[in-house]
């Protein structure tokens, strides 16, 4: 049985395989989740990302992708660092940007046959990105995903307002079996 869950909760708080990070093409760290999440996961985490091969001279995960790291001190096992896109009105190709996120973070996911996948809202934050329409974008490509879904998929909502988004998307009969 396959669930996807909705938590207002700290996404560094979360024993499941891997929490996906909003982070940015550097990989070293910033503010929002990515602070949080480097904080509670110790230097270890700078480290494993600092070890990461560079595409291009300062970028080790272009916008779009993903890479894997342990999540050290982490209650999860593992994290996986996705960069959204900033968002810039909506016509420089944000949206299917913001997709790759959460198709290449399954993709990883699948991958490492991980049972537990906590996601937070990418690209809301820091990168402006509208709340109602990133969480649309997430809900979708999670719902459409043609492979196996890990076992429990949580959309970790820091705050009521990014929760009563994905609640709207979930209370439209859209529910994942
Ligand atoms: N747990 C869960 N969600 C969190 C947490 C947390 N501890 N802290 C922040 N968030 C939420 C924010 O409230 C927002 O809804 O994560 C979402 C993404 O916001 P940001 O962390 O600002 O990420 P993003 O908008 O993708 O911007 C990425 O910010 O921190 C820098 O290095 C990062 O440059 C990158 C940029």
């Amino acid at each position: 049985m396959r669930t996807i869950e909705i938590l207002e909760a700290d996404i560094t708080t979360l024993a499941v395989d891997a929490i996906v990070n909003a982070a940015n093409e550097t990989l070293l760290g910033g503010g929002g989740v990515d602070g949080a999440i480097h904080r509670a996961a110790g230097r270890d985490l700078l480290a494993a990302c600092r070890a990461l091969p560079e595409v291009r001279p300062g970028v080790r995960c272009p916008t779009g992708e993903a890479r894997l790291t342990p999540g050290f001190r982490l209650p999860a096992r593992l994290v996986i660092h996705t960069v959204g896109p900033v968002w810039r009105g909506g016509d420089a190709g944000e949206a299917e940007l913001l997709a790759r996120c959460y198709r290449e973070s399954l993709q990883l996911a699948a991958k490492h046959e991980l049972h537990s996948i906590a996601f937070p809202a990418i690209s809301c934050g820091v990168y402006g990105y509208p709340i109602d329409a990133a969480a649309a974008i997430a809900w979708r490509e999670v719902r459409d995903w043609p492979r196996p879904l890990p076992e429990r998929v949580i959309f970790c909502c820091f705050g009521a307002r990014i929760a009563a988004a994905y609640r709207a998307l979930a209370g439209r009969g859209d529910k994942h079996s």
